[in-house]
């Protein structure tokens, strides 16, 4: 037998950054994200002979090439370890999975992929030891244990992650247009569990939870409001704030390079002479996430054109 699961990425535009307990990564914050709903995580699961677990690269037709590094590996297995366990199953399985999104670009992976593998593993150990499948509520839990920002994953457009809650907000903006501009195709040199872990000892960590809250309650108001540029200064203020947690930790590290900052100014421009454009925001990268609204297609358009093509790639 065989099975088969895909899982979207997320953006947060109100962080998760700091776990209140590592081992179920409770975070310190809620977090917002907005479903990516064409940046998808496949995974398809078989049952193999022995003991041991295998992964390998799940080979699409016409797809990108994939693969995983040692560690990555068994991060991967290791969560599926822990859903074998629940559902009290021994068999081996050989776990195959991909993106569709180019890998190295520096977008978030591992939220759809662990979402994805959570779906597949489940309904796989539901089949085969003919349990009752979990809901989209208990798989979001199961999939926090492996990746926090995963549990965001499995709700549409928007998901508000609190402590070990998922829901979906009523956000009057359901349609957004993402595109990320990549500054840097490198591995990153600090993960975001390492910068989970770093961040701890910035002096700003002990505040850290509150100013998110603060951001979290600003940011829901401008858009029930509809009020896109106060938006847009709320989501601009939180990621600068979890980039200075970064740069204040005992080992600071920045992913800031001067081709971002440059790229941040041209779109602080764009603002300034538009009185509007997108909102703009980073994860633990170099990279720029921005969200246009539906009505603001060709003004997205026109920065590709004049700012991003030859010089960036754009996902
Ligand atoms: O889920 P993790 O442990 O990879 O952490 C993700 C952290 C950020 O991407 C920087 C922020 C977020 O909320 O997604």
């Amino acid at each position: 037998m065989s099975w088969f699961a895909q899982a979207p990425s997320n953006i947060a535009l109100i962080k998760y950054m700091g776990k209140k307990d590592t081992e179920q990564n409770i975070p310190i914050n809620p977090s917002l994200s907005y479903t990516l709903s064409n940046l998808l995580s496949s995974v398809n699961i078989e049952e193999h002979p022995g003991k041991k677990d295998f992964w390998e690269p799940l080979d699409i037709p016409g797809a990108l090439p994939f693969s995983l590094s040692k560690e990555g590996q068994e991060r991967y297995l290791n969560h599926l370890t822990r859903i074998k366990a629940i559902f009290n199953h021994q068999g081996a399985m050989m776990v195959r999975s991909t993106n569709n999104f180019p890998q190295g670009a520096g977008l978030a992976s591992s939220a759809s992929s662990f979402a994805a593998l959570t779906k597949c593993a489940v309904k796989a150990l539901s089949d085969l030891t003919h349990k009752e499948i979990f809901s989209t509520e208990a798989m979001a839990k199961l999939s926090r244990l492996g990746s926090g920002s995963s549990c965001r994953s499995f709700f549409t457009p928007w998901a508000l992650w609190d402590e070990t809650t998922v829901t979906v907000p009523d956000i009057p903006y359901t349609e957004l247009l993402h595109q990320v501009i990549i500054v840097n195709h490198e591995e990153k040199k600090v993960s975001s569990r390492e910068a989970h872990r770093r961040i701890t000892t910035s002096p700003n960590y002990p505040t850290r939870s509150a100013r998110a809250i603060q951001n979290l309650k600003a940011l829901r108001h401008a858009f029930q409001d509809k009020d896109w540029k106060s938006a847009y200064h709320v989501c601009w203020q939180e990621f600068q704030d979890i980039h200075a947690l970064f740069s204040t930790c005992k080992e600071p590290f920045s992913y800031i390079t001067s081709e971002t900052k440059n790229l941040l100014t041209r779109l602080q421009d764009l603002w300034q002479t538009e009185n509007d454009g997108p909102l703009i925001t980073m994860d633990a990268g170099p990279n720029i996430h921005v969200l246009y609204r539906p009505d603001q297609a060709s003004m997205a358009k026109q920065f590709k054109q004049k700012h991003l093509i030859g010089n960036h790639d754009v996902f």
